[in-house]
């Protein structure tokens, strides 16, 4: 299939882009690079650096002769989303619209859009929060990510768009950016390497979901299969606080650096757990990789000078 991979500079376009690749899909990347680097995107991908809002996007779609769309392109900062609702707005609402539109226009066949079960829900009623839980999402981010969604339903209704929506927990793993959801992991693994302390903001006791990279591209394969539609949780169902990720972060390295903590932000979820039953019942998947294993890789990327 041809699938072109949004975001595909990007922590997880990339990984997901290099797993196409290998599963003999034709591949193409487009990244305007505002986060993602040009060494990231894979041998063997054709490469556009392009924004999504650039009108040359449609001949790019004809050009390939894309069938599929992977989106994961968005600015991706929680915090840079409250600074700055409008640009968030601007990227990941009017930005993805403007490639549904193409989308219908080339006649894509399937559309999977990577959405946030970490911050759609809010505040949750219970743990781990399914797919029909009520949504509050308490930041622009979340709101646009939400506004995606419906969008998606729209274009399903009244141009047969076939969709997959992947609302992720808090994703981590190697090539990590510290800017996004699980950045936290990122950040703490470069605190450990340069003997710095660990910064929690608030207590410790805020706690999400972190579920590898690698489950997550796994995720991503079956999304492309023309009978996967609808939304699906992808994480792990297990919370685990900040404060237990830093000690278990200190304690993987062997390093001796110390955790701190620095004033609560205020805009910042509680608590966050997501069920992924749907996706396992219909499709088999479950989360393979435990936190630990995973951690543990990401220190070992991380720990590599040359990132
Ligand atoms: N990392 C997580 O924990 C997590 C959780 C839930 C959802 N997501 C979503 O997954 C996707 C990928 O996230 P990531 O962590 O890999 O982030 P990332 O920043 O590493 O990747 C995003 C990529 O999109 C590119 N980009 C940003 N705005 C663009 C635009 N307007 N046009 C073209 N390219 C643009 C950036 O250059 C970057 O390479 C995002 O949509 C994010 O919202 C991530």
């Amino acid at each position: 299939m041809n699938i072109l991979v949004t975001g595909g500079a990007g922590f997880i376009g990339s990984h997901i882009a290099r797993a196409c690749l290998e599963a003999h899909h034709k591949v193409t990347v487009l990244d305007n690079l505002s986060a993602g680097s040009r060494e990231a995107v894979p041998q063997g991908a054709a490469f556009y650096q392009m924004d999504l809002r650039d009108p040359e996007v449609l001949n790019v779609l004809k050009k390939e002769k894309i069938e599929a769309i992977n989106h994961h392109a968005a600015q991706i900062s929680v915090h840079q989303s409250v600074a700055d609702p409008v640009f968030d707005a601007n990227s990941n609402i009017i930005g993805t619209l403007q490639l549904l539109q193409n989308a219908v226009d080339c006649g894509v066949r399937k559309f999977v859009f990577a959405s946030t079960g970490g911050a759609v829900y809010g505040e949750q009623d219970c743990f781990p929060a399914g797919e029909d839980h009520p949504c509050r999402p308490l930041t622009p981010y979340a709101i646009a990510k939400l506004c995606v969604e419906h969008y998606l339903a729209f274009y399903r209704r009244n141009f047969d768009l076939n969709y997959a929506v992947l609302r992720y927990s808090n994703v981590f793993g190697p090539g990590q950016n510290s800017h996004g959801e699980a950045g936290v992991v990122a950040i703490f693994c470069q605190r450990l390497n340069a003997g710095k302390p660990l910064v929690i903001f608030g207590d410790g006791g805020q706690t999400r979901d972190f579920i590898s990279v690698q489950d997550v591209v796994k995720a991503n394969l079956l999304a492309l299969k023309p009978e996967c539609l609808g939304t699906f949780n992808v994480g792990t169902g297990k919370e685990t606080s900040v404060k237990a990720l830093a000690e278990s972060l200190v304690k993987l390295s062997g390093r001796n650096s110390k955790i701190e903590f620095a004033a609560p932000r205020h805009y910042e979820q509680r608590r966050s757990s997501i069920d992924y039953g749907k996706l396992n019942k219909s499709f088999g998947w479950k989360p393979e990789l435990s936190l630990e294993e995973g951690l543990s890789e990401t220190l070992d990327y991380f720990s590599n000078e040359t990132h």
